[in-house]
């Protein structure tokens, strides 16, 4: 049976992340169900474009409207591999953190938390207060992985879709269900000369110790 995983998408910056997600996960042949707020309906106009909503409910997935806690998904007693909310909004993240689950989407995610289910939260607003930091912690303390859509800078991305592309695969393996899709950190010797001009190309002090062995920075990395 394929693995059954859920995508919520929130109104935060970063919509197209939730899109790769689906589309990664379609490709790992994943039973992917859909749960788009409607924050998120006005983000993917402003930043994915007009079509961007009938991409994301292309045939084959399960499209679920954020209005009916009666759906399969609101339920714990419909198994599931665990979900992923990308981007997650402080709304979202707030309500998540507290049981509020006032929609389909907070439903479903309480419901993995009580399940004790795999609950990713992509998490994105800059700079923080005190009160999101506060629901990380308590999203954190019930079980779910806060995972802030932080660009993987060691890998030198050249574009906005590769930072989109590799957040997306780090919060699919943050699930632990399919073999790691991330990009890897293949380690690099601190004395390794410089590829690039005058620029220093090597990690920062710290990463790549020569006296250990190589460390590859990918699913396991904390
Ligand atoms: C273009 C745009 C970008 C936004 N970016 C963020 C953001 O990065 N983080 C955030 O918490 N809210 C952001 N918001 C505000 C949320 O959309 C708003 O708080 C909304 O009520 C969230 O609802 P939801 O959690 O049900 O999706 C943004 C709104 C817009 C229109």
């Amino acid at each position: 049976m394929a693995p059954r995983v859920i995508v919520g998408i929130s109104g935060a910056s970063g919509a197209a992340i939730g899109l790769r997600i689906v589309e990664i996960l379609d490709g790992l042949g994943a039973e992917t169900h859909v749960v788009v707020s409607r924050a998120a309906e006005r983000t993917f106009l402003e930043e994915v474009g007009p079509d961007a909503l009938s991409r994301l409910r292309a045939s084959g997935r399960h499209w679920h409207a954020i209005d009916n806690i009666g759906a399969t998904i609101a339920s714990g007693s419909f198994p599931t591999r665990g979900m992923i909310v990308a981007p997650c909004s402080m709304r979202t993240l707030a309500a998540i953190a507290l049981s509020l689950a006032d929609n389909l989407l907070v439903r479903t995610a309480d419901v993995q938390l009580k399940e004790r289910r795999p609950l990713v939260l992509v998490a994105r607003e800059t700079p923080l207060h005190l009160g999101h930091l506060r629901a990380m912690t308590a999203a954190t303390e019930a079980g779910a992985i806060v995972m802030p859509p932080v660009p993987a800078f060691y890998l030198k991305p050249a574009t906005v879709a590769e930072i989109i592309d590799q957040i997306a695969r780090r919060a699919i393996d943050c699930l632990r269900l399919f073999e790691p899709v991330a990009a890897q950190w293949q380690g690099a010797s601190l004395h390794a000369p410089s590829q690039q001009g005058s620029l220093d190309n090597s990690p920062p002090p710290g990463l790549a110790d020569p006296n250990q062995p190589t460390r590859i920075l990918g699913v396991s990395d904390p």
